[in-house]
């Protein structure tokens, strides 16, 4: 663990526009600096760095944040790799906190599993390149295969000898602990015989490796045509290595994934390395099985589009059409590209030219809810009972989609496809999402409940949820600056009428908004705006005035993102013009006072919408006080209409 007091002293020596400049050439505009987006292809700039806030906004992807936002972004680094990288830059002494005794075996098992796969996967490979038995039988397998010297270094291929212990003798010889040795799955004990054997003997080595590139396991496929033994084995599941996590090919990717935006999913090992060496570098696979919500995870970090290339074998095809939902259901768009007939990707890259390859992929990639439409509805055209079971397997799928608008655009393709109406499509995707609901509900009881998930849907459906944005964007950036309002006061003249009369009132804009929104007994709705809510209000109380960047930077979760997104969308404006940037604050705080009491009172007529609606929901549902309810949503109805006056006025 890198302490605390180090972290903060990356961020405070820690310069977003030098850091960035290392991989973007940044140039200057006005007080920002401003590039080619490096996350999209792009011909005008859009990517922004604003050294004064210290922070970054690429306005063509959305990503942005602070530094450490930027390497975790751009070079797939995680959280303590990106301040470990950046400590190194600033020449800080990283300080580790220190561990429990478990905390440390844990961290000191799974480094001594590392170190034993990074010995073992060089030892492979000068096998591979230095050996007699590596050259004649390895290195000419894989140049048979067509892959060329680059590829098999940049992919560490390697070869295991055929001696029973060639690699467990020379590890312990090394003096590599034989526990590890046997719990990293490279050698297997024969107690019974007294005796160790390499398990991958014999093989050509695939190393698999981890995001940030250290060697995690190994696959290994056998050259002699021996039927008893499996063609290709993997290294057994450790604290390392965990099959259903990994994505062969994602450290060799990822690059080119989150740049193309796009992922292709391949069957194998060797599908990846022939794609990835005829250009089409965004491919990765799950090893032979359907993606696992975890590798799901890993590609939806870097993009929301997946293409599944298939052989053509028809049985093999259904099967992993049924992995395809998982897929779907987390959000991602799928689609399927089928190889001609006899090929699969390996063959087919291999026996054609890249050109050719990227124009059939192109010409060939078909969305998958039409193409898995159009495979089934050729096998149903004459059979009514199994065409009815067919829509409700596509309906299934489509019911998984996250998106509506997606989901209808679907239906209505579908009902084309398949000649079935779109109001009967319709009825059944109804059903099937009640019965999904129903599973949700459970799980969400039972389980987790998914934060994501209603965060985001909010943003949807609440009204609220774009004006409470509004608040904390005005508290971010003119939380400290005096305004001045005008408020409606009550005074009772000589004859002891009450009268109504506006005055014009000064005050900080935090205050304002603090003691408007707390008059009203509202608190806003999401619940990350209402968090950062009243920690600026309280950092404004303690000291007047806001260390915006220190807060940014020491936070790391999503408020993070939620402010510099609010920061950069003021700095959006100036993108084309930047000179005029001061003419345009100066306006916007001539008529802040405006802008903060409009903003509050249509938050505030909202809230009371919301609350005479559920008033009214009461009334009919009779649960009561009849006369009590009837007061109250009268009442309320005059606080709304004072508002709507107020906020005509001010408008
Ligand atoms: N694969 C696997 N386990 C198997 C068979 C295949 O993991 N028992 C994976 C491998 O990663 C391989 C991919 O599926 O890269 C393609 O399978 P296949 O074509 O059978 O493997 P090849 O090595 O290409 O064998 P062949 O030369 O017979 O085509
Ligand atoms: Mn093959």
């Amino acid at each position: 663990m890198i302490s605390r007091d180090t972290i903060d002293k990356v961020y405070e020596t820690a310069k977003v526009e030098e850091v960035i400049s290392d991989f973007v050439s940044l140039k200057k505009a006005g007080s920002n600096y401003k590039a080619l987006s490096p996350f999209t292809k792009e011909k005008t700039p859009s990517f922004m760095v604003s050294p004064v806030k210290q922070i970054w906004k690429d306005f063509s992807s959305g990503k942005g944040g602070n530094v450490v936002a930027f390497l975790m972004e751009h070079e797939h680094l995680s959280y303590p790799e990106a301040i470990r990288y950046l400590a190194k830059k600033y020449s800080i002494e990283i300080e580790e906190t220190r561990q429990t005794e478990y905390e440390k075996s844990q961290n000191n098992d799974r480094e001594s599993l590392y170190l034993i796969s990074k010995f073992a996967c060089e030892f492979f490979e000068k096998c591979l390149w230095n050996t007699e038995e590596g050259k004649s039988i390895g290195i000419t397998y894989f140049k048979e295969r067509g892959f060329d010297d680059e590829t098999i270094k940049n992919f560490r291929l390697g070869y295991s000898p055929e001696q029973n212990d060639a690699f467990s003798s020379i590890a312990l010889k090394k003096g590599y602990n034989d526990n590890y040795i046997i719990r990293s799955g490279l050698v297997i004990d024969n107690i019974k015989r007294k005796n160790k054997i390499d398990r991958f003997r014999g093989r050509v080595i695939f190393p698999i490796r981890s995001l940030s590139g250290r060697v995690q396991g190994f696959g290994g496929r056998i050259l002699k045509k021996n039927l008893k033994a499996a063609k290709y084995i993997n290294s057994p599941e450790s604290e390392i290595y965990s099959k259903s996590k990994v994505l062969y090919g994602f450290y060799e990717a990822k690059k080119s994934i989150a740049k193309e935006d796009c992922c292709y999913l391949v069957e194998g090992y060797t599908d990846v390395i022939q794609l990835h060496q005829s250009g089409i570098s965004n491919s990765v696979s799950s090893s032979g099985t359907a993606l696992t919500y975890d590798q799901i995870r890993l590609i939806k970090r870097l993009t929301l589009n997946i293409i599944v290339l298939f052989d053509s074998d028809p049985s093999g095809i259904k099967a992993a059409l049924r992995g395809v939902d998982l897929i779907l259901e987390q959000g991602l768009k799928v689609r399927i590209c089928v190889f001609p007939e006899g090929e699969d990707p390996d063959s087919f890259a291999k026996n054609n030219s890249p050109s050719f390859l990227k124009n059939f992929l192109e010409d060939n990639t078909k969305d998958f809810i039409q193409f898995k439409a159009n495979l089934l509805s050729k096998e149903s055209i004459n059979d009514p009972i199994k065409k009815t079971s067919i829509v409700r397997d596509i309906i299934h799928s489509i019911s998984k989609i996250p998106d509506l608008i997606q989901q209808e655009f679907y239906l209505k393709s579908c009902s084309e496809i398949m000649g079935v109406s779109e109001r009967v499509l319709f009825s059944v995707l109804a059903q099937e999402k009640n019965q999904f609901i129903r599973n949700k509900n459970f799980r969400q009881k039972n389980v987790l409940p998914n934060r994501i998930h209603k965060t985001e849907s909010t943003k949807h459906i609440d009204n609220s949820y774009n004006l409470e944005k509004q608040i904390i964007s005005i508290l971010l950036q003119f939380g400290h600056l005096e305004a001045e309002y005008e408020e409606v006061v009550l005074k009772t003249n000589e004859n002891g009428e009450i009268t109504e009369s506006f005055e014009n009132i000064k005050a900080k804009v935090f205050e304002k908004i603090f003691l408007d929104l707390q008059q009203d007994e509202v608190e806003l709705a999401d619940p990350n705006f209402r968090n950062l809510f009243h920690r600026l209000i309280s950092a404004f109380q303690v000291k007047g005035d806001l260390a915006i960047n220190s807060m940014l930077f020491k936070e790391k979760n999503d408020l993070n993102t939620i402010i510099t997104d609010l920061l950069m969308d003021a700095e959006k404006y100036f993108l084309h013009s930047w000179d005029t940037k001061n003419i345009f604050v100066k306006s916007k705080t001539d008529e802040l006072g405006q802008l903060v009491t409009e903003t509050i009172l249509t938050l505030r007529k909202n809230l009371i919408n919301e609350k005479i609606n559920k008033l009214k929901s009461q009334l009919s549902s009779g649960d009561k006080n009849h006369k009590d309810l009837l007061e109250d949503i009268i009442n309320y109805n005059r606080l709304k209409k004072t508002l709507s006056k107020k906020l005509n006025r001010v408008i």
